[in-house]
């Protein structure tokens, strides 16, 4: 038992090093970068905004399908930019924007073990309904849980791009010998894609519940900063498994945090169960979102 701790804490030492190295990911487009600067100003002004935006033709069909998605409920149909930004608001289009800055700059090629379409769907999917929780369960920031819902497995995609060949044996573990997922993880890295999202989340200064909520989303109970914000992740997480829509194959036997119920106010595991079904809709109507976001 000793040797096998002491062995696990030597392969996190390495993952650490390699984690710590990381900084050449893809150049964010310019429209990307220069509009989330200036949502940042003070003395922001929605023509020089829509302005920026419009020069980038694919980034205006982004924004305009996720805005007219089921997440935002808009009564009338989003057709500029000019008018996203009236409706949304700036803070809406923030989060828009910064989880597209997000897909961009973690643009992996799609290989035998991972196909990156999946991957954004099941994140896109888990984002969408960690923000329409947020909402039916009264948490305060439903931005702050669509990007948690978004980020929450992006330890795996960075597995899957600095870690390639640990990526495979993971795999191999996981579908040859039916090794769990995060047993996988720590047999191999030393450190679970919760930890390593964390770990990066951390680096680049991401706000604490979000860097709690990637790190907790299999173990909601175990957040001190915002047990609410991880059991919406996790819920969200677990509903792509139970709806069987943009699910994975890293999240399989996602086992439901009893902690959930208590959390959430549910009052028994039958009343989750028809909750997440109320979902559903919502999990279809975001599939086809999503085909034109990636
Ligand atoms: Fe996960
Ligand atoms: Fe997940």
């Amino acid at each position: 038992m000793m040797a096998f701790t002491m062995t696990v804490q030597k392969k996190k030492e390495k993952t650490e090093l390699v984690l710590r190295n990381i900084y050449n990911l893809p150049p964010i487009p310019d429209a990307i970068k220069q509009s989330l600067e200036m949502l940042d100003r003070p003395e922001l002004n929605s023509h020089s905004l829509s302005n920026i935006i419009s020069k980038d033709q694919g980034l205006v069909t982004k924004i305009l399908t996720i805005a007219n998605s089921p997440l935002y409920g808009l009564q009338r149909k989003v057709t500029t930019v000019e008018f996203a930004i009236l409706v949304l608001g700036y803070s809406e289009l923030r989060n828009i924007i910064s989880v597209l800055s997000i897909v961009e700059a973690f643009k992996n090629k799609t290989d035998a073990f991972l196909n990156q379409k999946e991957f954004w769907l099941h994140s896109f999917l888990t984002g969408s309904a960690s923000k329409r929780l947020a909402e039916d369960f009264d948490f305060p920031n439903s931005g702050e849980a669509f990007i948690a819902g978004f980020l929450h497995d992006f330890g795996f995609s960075i597995i899957h791009r600095f870690f390639h060949a640990d990526f495979i044996e993971i795999y191999k573990l996981v579908n040859e010998k039916g090794v769990s997922y995060n047993d996988a993880e720590l047999e191999v890295l030393g450190m679970t894609h919760q930890q390593i999202g964390n770990y990066l989340a951390d680096k680049w200064n991401f706000p604490e519940t979000l860097c709690e909520a990637i790190l907790f989303h299999h173990n909601p109970e175990e957040s001190k900063q915002n047990k609410m914000l991880a059991s919406i992740v996790h819920l969200a997480d677990y509903m792509t498994e139970k709806l069987d829509i943009g699910n994975s194959y890293w999240d399989k036997n996602l086992v439901l945090s009893d902690s959930e119920i208590g959390v959430l106010r549910f009052r028994e595991h039958e009343q989750v169960d028809k909750f997440i079904e109320s979902y559903r809709e919502l999990f279809s109507e975001q599939v086809d979102t999503v085909r034109f976001v990636n």
